[in-house]
């Protein structure tokens, strides 16, 4: 039997719940936050529980959650390594690099004094941007000094702990919109963009989706960078720049509800039939 865990019942999970009808997918909805994860037993929630989807809107307790049930030997989507990397713009940009993924320039610093000085190398205007957070929030658009001096002092003096990393990109000429493209697997199954006239495109923030044709070079990439973060269930944002596709992000709790109509895929079956050929034959089958 395949769990969806859940804090919150978004659409998303309403088509995921749809879905899993459909395809005629034993399963059980799990409200998460009263999941008692002991180490070493299996609540009953879990019984007969052979793989997972966890759909938590809270990443830290996703990820606890995840964690959870990879100790009990259940398969996940996500597995909790590839939300520890998604989770964190660093860590996911350091993966890009390191698998050789084309990205902006990005770099990082660990105090106000450097991360000027960084700025200044790269050039105006630059984006800062916490390492931790979604949906366009807390992004910084610097385009001179002076600004760049007053979100680092913002920062420095009103940020909490995860807001002294500071982590700096160019701005990339992306034409108005940016492409996010779903991965499942080894496949990229569909694409939108989000255009709009901010230069923030997030749906979440306005931005509009359209059909985006998945190409072979935008499939190789989004699946490239999938891999990079460990594989699983991924939703990519890419950019059109003069140098070509770059990879902007990983998001590991993709939001699908506006895209099935948008590309004709039905992302949520996609996921549950991923999710569903992962399961092992545990005791309670
Ligand atoms: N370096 C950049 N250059 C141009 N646009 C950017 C850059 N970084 C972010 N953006 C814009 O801001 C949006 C949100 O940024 P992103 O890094 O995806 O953070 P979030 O996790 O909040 O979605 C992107 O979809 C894109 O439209
Ligand atoms: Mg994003």
């Amino acid at each position: 039997m395949l769990a969806i865990l859940y804090d919150r019942i978004r659409p998303d999970e309403e088509m995921l719940f749809k879905a899993a009808e459909g395809l005629g997918i034993p399963f059980k909805k799990i409200y998460a936050k009263q999941l008692p994860m002991k180490l070493g037993t299996r609540p009953p929630e879990l019984e007969g529980v052979t793989c997972a989807v966890e759909r938590l809107v809270s990443q830290s307790k996703g990820l606890a959650v995840s964690r959870y049930l990879k100790s009990l030997g259940i398969p996940v989507v996500n597995a909790p390594e590839v939300i520890e990397v998604c989770g964190d713009k660093w860590a996911t940009s350091c993966a890009l690099e390191a698998h050789g993924v084309p990205q902006p320039k990005t770099a990082l610093a660990t105090e106000a004094e450097e991360a000027l000085k960084l700025i200044e190398e790269m050039g105006y205007p630059v984006v800062m941007k916490p390492v931790v957070g979604s949906w366009g929030r807390l992004l910084s658009l610097i385009r001179d000094r002076d600004a760049a001096e007053t979100v680092l002092e913002h920062k420095e003096v009103l940020g909490g702990y995860q807001h002294q990393l500071y982590y700096v990109q160019e701005l990339v000429e992306k034409g108005g919109r940016d492409i996010r493209a779903f991965v499942v697997g080894d496949t990229c199954i569909g694409a939108i963009y989000r255009t709009s006239a901010h230069w923030i495109t997030n749906t979440a923030r306005g931005g509009k989706a359209s059909n985006c044709p998945v190409t072979p070079e935008l499939a190789d990439l989004a699946v490239r960078a999938a891999k990079a973060v460990g594989d699983g269930v991924v939703a990519i944002d890419l950019f059109e720049s003069p140098r070509g596709l770059l990879v902007n992000e990983v998001n590991h709790t993709m939001e699908f509800k506006n895209s099935v109509s948008t590309t004709g895929v039905d992302i949520p079956a996609k996921i549950l039939e991923y999710a569903w050929s992962l399961r092992k034959e545990a005791g309670a089958g």
